[in-house]
Order: structure tokens, then sequence, then C-alpha cells
């Protein structure tokens, strides 16, 4: 039995990546160990999206350095976006890795891993896709494959939820932005690849699926001479029995069609929930940033939503310190924040990324411990909002698809040695159908299940309640009255 250890660092795409390289290396006969010391194979799914991303896999290809010298029949793989933009930069600094493979090209690892590990000399070895420059659209397309069918329920984070990929690449090249590079060309799955996908994973148990793209709001794919738009695919996985919940991120804001809100309103299964990425409050900076729109284009989208979807919840990212901003122009971003109340907002200190053109072309000028001092402002203002619109719902009943254990509880189930399976009444969490994290008393066997929950309190990111009712059924569309 050969043993693998995988660590993930990154975005929702890079979790669902490893999930199919485990299924994939389980298929060649790996089992999954929870340290890098007892693997045979120690693999690294990597993020670039931000400098202090790659630094922690550097630190710990590092860290792991003596440990090869020690068992250079080990094998050490880096694979995901680093992979795919670096390349022989990280047999450089790394020497002692011994694969490297790209987004495009994960199918390849098992096959690779048996190469270094049979050849004589454990010689090296690397799959990348092409780059964007490197041929025609076809051909850099082509370079990016993608292997979604192959599913690991054992690596999910929780047996009711799954990722669906149901796009590859982005297209819009945002200046600032590494994506376009490491994960190629934007690509659509085939409607129904991913329908029978859903289905799978609704016969394994799934309740809840995440539909995930770079720009998912973009989706279209025409099969059998009919054109498909993220709408329809809601609509159709709408019908798939055993599936309660469907969620997409992240949307591309001018890519907010009519057709896509009013599927969110009127798709029983649609949960009420937007991640769209203002990304910054000023034109000035927008533009730089190549971002497509204008504030008031981005106004002009909520004031569609709000009217279209009652009761929608909207998230955003922002990012602050970018090239040029100016004092004026982080108050806009702040400015913004108090105009949409997003549910919640990730908000991230511009890190300079090589390739892009913000990169190229405009000077990262604005000093870190301004960033940083923005960005906890921002951090400030945003609890501040979230908190508010939390408080709205004490009193108010919700309807929650029970995940699990909460973080709270699942500490104290490791402190006590106990698993978590018993039938004691646990802190549990949830989310409601407008993404609130939802945390109450119950038994962890309701997990899978959905409740309803009568709100009594609540912090910035959690809204704090008990048990009302318990519906039993599952896949039914008569929901109880949905307020959150
Ligand atoms: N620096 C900081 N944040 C970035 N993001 C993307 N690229 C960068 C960068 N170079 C942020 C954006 C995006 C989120 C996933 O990461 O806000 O929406
Ligand atoms: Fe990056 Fe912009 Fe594409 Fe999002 S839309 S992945 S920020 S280039």
């Amino acid at each position: 039995m050969k043993k693998v250890y995988i660590r993930t660092v990154g975005c929702q795409m890079n979790v669902l990546d490893s999930e199919m390289v485990i299924a994939d290396l389980k298929r060649h006969g790996y089992v999954v160990v929870d340290t890098p010391q007892e693997a045979d194979c120690v693999l690294y799914n990597t993020c670039s999206v931000r400098e202090h991303a790659e630094e922690k896999v550097y630190s710990a290809l590092g860290t792991i350095r003596q440990d090869k010298e020690n068992h250079p029949e080990k094998t050490i793989g880096v694979m995901g976006c680093m992979a795919q933009k670096d390349q022989d930069l990280i047999f450089q600094k790394a020497p002692h890795v011994d694969l490297i493979v790209g987004t495009g090209q994960l199918g390849e690892i098992p096959r690779l891993i048996r190469e270094t590990r049979d050849s004589a000399e454990r010689e090296q070895q690397k799959a990348v896709s092409l780059g964007r420059r490197d041929g025609t659209v076809a051909e850099v397309s082509g370079s990016f494959q993608s292997y979604d069918p192959l599913r690991d329920p054992e690596m999910r984070p929780s047996p009711y939820q799954a990722f669906v990929r149901i796009m590859i690449g982005c297209d819009k090249f945002c200046t600032y932005c590494v994506v376009p590079s490491t994960r190629g060309p934007e690509q659509s799955r085939p409607p129904s690849q991913i329908l029978s996908e859903v289905h799978v994973l609704a016969d394994q148990g799934v309740r809840e699926v995440c539909l995930l793209g770079q720009t998912v709001n973009s989706y279209k794919h025409t099969e059998n001479g009919q054109l498909h738009r993220l709408s329809d695919l809601i609509c159709a996985i709408n019908d798939v029995e055993g599936i309660e919940r469907i969620r997409f991120v992240t949307s591309y804001p001018r890519d907010m069609t009519d057709d896509l809100l009013q599927a969110v309103r009127d798709i029983p299964k649609a949960v009420r929930y937007l991640h769209v990425p203002l990304q910054h409050g000023c034109d000035e900076q927008l533009r730089l940033m190549k971002r497509g729109y204008t504030v008031a284009e981005y106004r002009e989208m909520m004031a569609r939503i709000n009217e279209t979807i009652p009761g929608c919840s909207v998230s955003s990212d922002f990012i602050v310190g970018f090239c040029g901003e100016t004092e004026e122009s982080h108050q806009l971003s702040m400015d913004s924040i108090r105009e949409h109340r997003f549910k919640n907002s990730f908000i991230f200190k511009y890190s300079e990324r090589p390739g892009t053109k913000a990169a190229d072309l405009m000077p990262d000028d604005i000093p870190e411990d301004v960033k940083k001092r923005r960005n906890n402002e921002m951090l400030a203002l945003q609890n501040q909002v979230s908190e508010e619109d939390n408080a709205e719902f004490i009193g108010q009943r919700v309807s929650v698809l029970v995940e699990g254990l909460s973080k709270t509880a699942e500490k104290q189930a490791a402190r006590n040695d106990e698993g978590g399976g018993s039938g004691l009444a646990r802190q549990l969490m949830g989310r409601s159908m407008c993404d609130r994290i939802v945390v109450f008393d119950g038994n962890p066997r309701l997990a899978g299940s959905t409740a309803e929950i009568e709100i009594h309190d609540c912090t910035g990111t959690t809204l704090i309640g008990s048990i009302v009712t318990r519906q039993v059924q599952h896949g039914s569309s008569e929901l109880l009255p949905i307020i959150g």
C-alpha cells in the first residue's frame, strides 16, 4: 500500500482539485496519511493569487528537504497554480522536488509519480499547460485538461456538500490577477456532464452543490444546438432528487443577467446568495484594475438584485493598496461597504504578481503599513455592518441545512477525543438560505437534514439560535417559510 499526503492552499477550486487527485491516486492503490513524514508521496496543491500563499509553500518545501535527503525514495510534488506559473523555477529553488504539475495536467499525476519512482536516476518530471501566448486559442485551451468526473467522498469537508466545477479558466484579465495565466482560457463544461456528476453526488448523499467557476455566471455551453446558461443549469439541477440546495461562486458583475436573477428568485433550491466582488469603490481604481464596470454600473446591478430577489445576501471581495490608491479612493471603497451593506467581504492587501499587466506597467507604490491600516479599517467597518445586519434576524426563524458540529464543538470533541458522533446534544452549525452561518444546540445526527431555527443572538459572522421543528423529508421543495 503506497501512502500519499496532500496539503492544499488557496481557493475552492484547489480543494476540488485535491479531491480529484486523491480519488485518482486511490484508484492506483494509494491511501491518504496525515503527515508528510509517513508518506511515500507528498503533494502540495498551490496558489499564486498572492505572494504570501507562494511563500507558505516554499517554506513547507524547505522544511521537508531534510526528510527527502533521509528518504530519497520519497516523491515530492508541486501541483496547481504555482506549478503552472513558476515551472522550472521551482526545481531551481527547491531541487529536491520531483514533480511539477500545472492545473491543466492533474490527470497525469499517477503516471508521473510512477515514472519518477521507476526511472533509474529518479528523473524530475514536469507537466504544464501552454502559456496564454504560446499557441492559438484552441491549442492553449486544449492544453488545460479537466478530469472532473472523478470524485472522492472522503476528501470532502462535509459528506452533504460538494463542489462541482462548471467551468475552468478566466478571460477577464484584471490587471492585478494571475488566474488567466495559471488556469488558462475560459471553458465551460457540457451541461450533460455536469448533470450526471450531480446525480452521482446526490446518490452519494450530497444535499448541497456549490457550482464553481472563476466567473461562474459567464457560463455558457452549446449542446445539441441549444445554448445553456447558468440559469438553465440551476433549473436542471433543481430536478435532481436528493439535492436540496444549489449555490454558485464567484460571479462577475457585468455578467449578472436578469435570467440568472430570476432563476435565483424562482427556483426553489437556489440559495439566495450572490458573491459578486466589487474590488474597489473608486472608478479610477476600477479602470486601472480593468474590471470592466464603473461604480455606477455596479450600483445599478445591486438595484436589480435587490428588486428581483428580496432578502438576497450579497458578499464582495476588495483589494486595498492597489497602485496609486489615494486616501480619498480608499474612503470611496469604505463608502461602498456602507452603501451596499455586504453580508461579508474578503479584503486583501494588493500583492504584485509577476507577469500581470499591473506588475509590468504600474508601480506597487502603497507602503505595506498603509495597506495594513486600510485593510484593518475596512475589516472593522465590514464587521460593524455585518453585525448590525445580523441583528435584524433576532426573533426570526430561518431554515438551516445542518452541516455538522460547530467549530467550537469540533475543538471540544478533539480535546475530549470523542469523535463527535454520539447522540448527546452539541453545538451544531449550518447555513440559512441566504448563506448566514447559524449555530444551535442539537443532536449531531441532524447533520444532512434541514432544521428550522429561531434566532436569539448574533455576532458579525454568526447567528445563534435554537431548533423549532425539523423537516423530515429530504428533497422536499415545500420549504418552511424562509426568511434567511
Ligand atoms: N493581490 C491581492 N488580492 C488579489 N486578488 C486577486 N489577485 C490579487 C492580488 N494580486 C483577490 C481579488 C479576488 C480574490 C480571489 O483575490 O479580490 O477577487
Ligand atoms: Fe482574476 Fe479578474 Fe478573472 Fe477574477 S475575473 S479570476 S479577479 S482575472
